[in-house]
């Protein structure tokens, strides 16, 4: 018989690499990913950039090789002004330092990266998709979840997956309300560009990404080039906006329209008198409306916990801490609570301790778990709070004097390393090293 019995929600990132260690870890168990969106369309598009934090889960699963000749690895961000002037080089990744360099890749290319490996564990793991969760309930004895379309199915163990908007944190928190997901009044425009198209403007030859920091809101607080391709042809544009949500011209207009999205960039950068660089105007003006996004921020309450009462169901990813991604943080995070948690889980289901979670033991894993992941948000938090202050503008920075300070604390920053020794923390993250703390060696002697 098979056992145990694991369901997850969502096979976004969190929920296929957490099934992969778990095949490995529990090789008796029956693992099931139930995902609402249909086998068609199993991805979000879009570029996502990866931390050596991220890339060590990834090079634990067997994936990380294959990614490297699709994305464009990378060591260093180039910060520069609105003006072009060279502000500083900050190490954000590299071999010698991390073991990794950092790399921007297409989403759909880690998802189908992720996706082949489950194809290979095809005896152990299912994937039901169009499958939409409703709500989840816990007994002493086992786990239910329902189903939007009225069927249910029973398990030992819960995991939830489904991303900020959870449906199963609805169903886990005693006042849902409160940890409903909330606009932050922060949104994202991007598109793409080709490097041939816009090399020109480059004029120091900066070496990219380049991430530019500009005077105020209403002007453009920043303005990000990144490439995302092997060569370093194919790049990604964005920027940050402040837009509150009750204004007239919200972002939900946004939805109208490509050419919309287009317009408020050439309206934000390249208006007369605009402050901006040649670089930023043209590659505006050079991009095609069609390859024009947007994505709105949402933040919501990060329960104390990651596990419930009866240790049934278990938060990670967005479902359990959602952060704004100016940090470029938050896959990094769901990677990491996978494998911790799956070390955990394998821990907690041992012939022992009556191979249940809903145990003293069981919970006492977990409880670490969760802790030891509440910890590692706090570092995150730290170094994500500095990145999104500078990226936003934010209110102080509309006045001439407040500018030029956080025009030299980004450099100042830069120059004496301080935002690398908070990557050092990030970076160096190791799931095995941590979770052997709280989980005995024999399970991670079956991790390697
Ligand atoms: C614009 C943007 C840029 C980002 N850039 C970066 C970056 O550069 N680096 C980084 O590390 N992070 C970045 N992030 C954050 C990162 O994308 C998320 O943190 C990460 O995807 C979280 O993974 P997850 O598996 O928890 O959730 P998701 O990837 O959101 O997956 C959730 C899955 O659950 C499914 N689902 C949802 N509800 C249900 C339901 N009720 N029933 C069944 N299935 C359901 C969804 O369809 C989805 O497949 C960015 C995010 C955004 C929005
Ligand atoms: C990153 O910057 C460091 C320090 O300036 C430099 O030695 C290194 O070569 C750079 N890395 C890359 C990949 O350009």
């Amino acid at each position: 018989m098979a056992f145990p019995k694991i369901i997850i929600i969502g096979s976004g990132l969190s929920g296929l690499s957490l099934s992969l260690f778990l095949t490995r870890l529990l090789p008796t168990a029956s693992i099931k990913i139930y995902e609402v969106r249909p086998s068609t369309h199993p991805s979000t598009s879009g570029t996502i950039n990866l931390t050596p934090n991220a890339l060590r889960v990834l090079d634990h699963l067997g994936i990380y090789e294959s990614l490297i000749p699709q994305g464009f690895n990378f060591d260093n961000l180039t910060l520069l002004n609105h003006q072009f002037d060279f502000l500083a080089s900050i190490p954000i990744a590299g071999i010698s330092e991390f073991g990794y360099q950092s790399l921007r890749i297409e989403r759909r290319i880690v998802h189908s990266a992720l996706l082949r490996k489950v194809a290979e564990r095809s005896s152990q793991i299912e994937i039901i998709y169009d499958s939409k969760c409703e709500s989840v309930e816990e007994s002493d004895a086992d786990v239910t979840v329902n189903f939007t379309d009225g069927t249910s199915t029973t398990g030992d163990v819960v995991i939830a997956c489904d991303g900020i908007h959870s449906t199963v944190r609805k169903s886990f928190v005693k006042d849902p309300k409160n940890f409903n997901p909330k606009y932050t009044g922060q949104i994202s425009i991007g598109g793409t560009i080709t490097k041939s198209q816009i090399q020109e403007f480059n004029i120091n030859n900066n070496p990219y990404p380049l991430m530019m920091f500009g005077p105020e809101s209403s002007t453009g607080a920043n303005f990000v080039v990144w490439p995302y391709d092997r060569s370093g042809d194919k790049f990604t544009f964005f920027t940050t906006l402040s837009k509150p949500d009750e204004d007239n011209d919200g972002w939900k207009s946004y939805a109208d329209g490509k050419e919309l999205l287009k317009s408020i960039m050439q309206e934000t950068f390249s208006s007369d008198g605009s402050p901006w660089n040649e670089m930023v105007k043209k590659t505006i003006e050079l991009s095609d409306a069609e390859g024009y996004a947007f994505w709105p921020y949402y933040l919501h309450s990060i329960p104390e916990k990651f596990y419930s009462e009866k240790a049934r169901v278990i938060l990670i990813g967005d479902a359990a801490h959602a952060m704004p991604p100016s940090g470029g943080q938050g896959a990094a995070m769901a990677f990491e609570d996978a494998e911790t948690l799956a070390y955990s889980l394998a821990a907690a289901f041992t012939a022992e301790s009556g191979s249940d979670i809903n145990t003293p033991h069981g919970r006492e894993i977990l409880s670490k778990w969760s802790d030891h992941r509440i910890e590692r948000m706090k570092t995150i938090h730290e170094m994500k709070e500095r990145m999104s202050d500078m990226r936003k503008g934010g209110s102080g920075s509309t006045s001439g004097f407040m500018f030029t300070v956080k025009v030299w604390t980004i450099w100042l920053l830069g120059f004496l390393g301080v935002l690398g020794r908070t990557r050092r923390a990030v970076n160096n993250y190791d799931a095995r090293k941590e979770a052997a703390v709280w989980v005995g060696g024999g399970v991670m002697a079956k991790s390697e």
